[in-house]
């Protein structure tokens, strides 16, 4: 008989002819015993403001296309982009994959018009997520400009790795200290050699307002809500990229509460214009891509531009899925002359495995 996780897809009269009615039965009896909760969603914030609409639903998209638990969106959005994004969003209401809310941006209601004189709040958003999220226990936050090239299932399962004092995750900044910002410019603390990079950014969100902070403040320690504002007063001056140096300010006191995963969970131009310098995604692909420095929307780095318009470009049918991956790798081999198209394969690896995995899955609820 072949494994019984096949059952979970398929009505028992649609089995395959090889799979054993009898296992799908007490797999089917076992889960409905075991699973008095209903079945756990894993969340996903992004913040946007300006004119981000089209990549934001881009990344929802390649969350959407390979994922498999259901989702949880929170979108913060500017109030012009609001009504757009409703559109957009409920289009895909189909799917009955994911439930989405939108916010306005906004700060905690204690102490708002405090932040708001210090903050700018489009750049803050995310440091405040663990204050307005109250009821989520966990969340994944990307940047506007991430694309999913692997399930969003396979990063979430990073927390189950956290040990006892580990609250969020990050990727290092820069693999290479040569060409690192912090190493070289900042002029506040930061986390480990190169710094961390926040525009993939995994919390336990319970654990973080549970947490007392180490802090070059006060010898006492402090809550994430209230070791925000005294942070920026001290650091404000010095500070270039805004809430990523403060969260670089606040693990490099605190360093035995981040998980680091490697560089190719956020991979970014930094990673191949000089040269490729992250190995892992040499060796096994890029799972999650970072078109930081605006390269989905000029010719800088045609690699990144092709990658986005697939995706963009693509709809939820199954075909589409599958028939994106020719055309992408023309795409990418017009790219060789520069250092990021030079190693295009590693934007094909797992990209390619995704897809064949979705299929070798039976489709989801439509
Ligand atoms: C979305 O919300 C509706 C109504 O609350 C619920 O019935 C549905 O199961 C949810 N879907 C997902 C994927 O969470
Ligand atoms: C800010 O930078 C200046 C110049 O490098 C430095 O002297 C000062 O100590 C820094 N301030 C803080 C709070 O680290
Ligand atoms: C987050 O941490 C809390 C407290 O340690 C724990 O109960 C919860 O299971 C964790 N969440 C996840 C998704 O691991
Ligand atoms: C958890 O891992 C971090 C990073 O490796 C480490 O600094 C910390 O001491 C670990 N915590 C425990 C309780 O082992």
């Amino acid at each position: 008989c072949k494994a019984s996780t096949l059952c979970y897809w398929n009505p028992y009269w649609m089995l395959p002819s090889d799979v054993c009615g009898v296992n799908c039965f007490w797999e089917a009896a076992l889960r409905y015993s075991l699973k008095a909760q209903p079945e756990e969603k894993m969340h996903l914030a992004v913040v946007a403001c300006g004119e981000r609409l089209e990549e934001t639903m881009t990344m929802l998209k390649s969350a959407l296309i390979f994922s498999i638990k259901p989702l949880q969106f929170h979108i913060f959005a500017e109030d012009q982009l609001q009504d757009s994004f409703k559109a957009r969003l409920d289009s895909w209401s189909f799917l009955q994959t994911f439930n989405y809310t939108l916010y306005p941006i906004t700060f905690p209601s204690e102490n708002a018009a405090e932040w708001k004189k210090l903050f700018k709040p489009c750049a803050s958003q995310r440091l405040f997520l663990p204050l307005i999220l109250k009821e989520v226990d966990s969340l994944l936050y990307v940047d506007t400009d991430i694309l999913f090239l692997r399930p969003i299932d396979d990063i979430w399962s990073l927390l189950k790795k956290f040990n006892s004092t580990q609250i969020a995750a990050m990727a290092p900044e820069h693999e290479e200290p040569r060409i690192g910002w912090y190493n070289r410019f900042a002029r506040h603390p930061y986390y480990g050699k190169t710094g961390v990079n926040s525009g993939v950014m995994l919390m336990n969100m319970t654990r973080m307002r549970r947490k007392y902070f180490k802090n070059d403040m006060t010898t006492v320690r402090l809550q994430w809500g209230d070791i925000l504002m005294p942070l920026l007063k001290k650091y404000k001056l010095n500070i270039t990229w805004g809430d990523q140096d403060l969260l670089n300010i606040m693990f490099s006191h605190n360093p035995e509460s981040l998980f680091v995963f490697p560089c190719q969970w956020n991979y970014r131009p930094d990673h191949c214009i000089y040269g490729s310098n992250c190995q892992e995604a040499e060796e096994e692909g890029v799972f999650i891509l970072h078109g930081s420095r605006g390269v989905y929307h000029d010719d800088k780095q045609p690699a990144f531009r092709a990658l986005y318009e697939a995706l963009r470009s693509c709809s939820f049918e199954d075909d589409s899925v599958r028939s994106l991956l020719k055309p992408l790798e023309l795409e990418l081999q017009k790219t060789v002359h520069t250092y990021c198209g030079k190693i295009y394969k590693i934007f094909m690896k797992q990209l390619t495995k995704s897809i064949r995995d979705r299929y070798d899955r039976p489709p989801k609820k439509r």
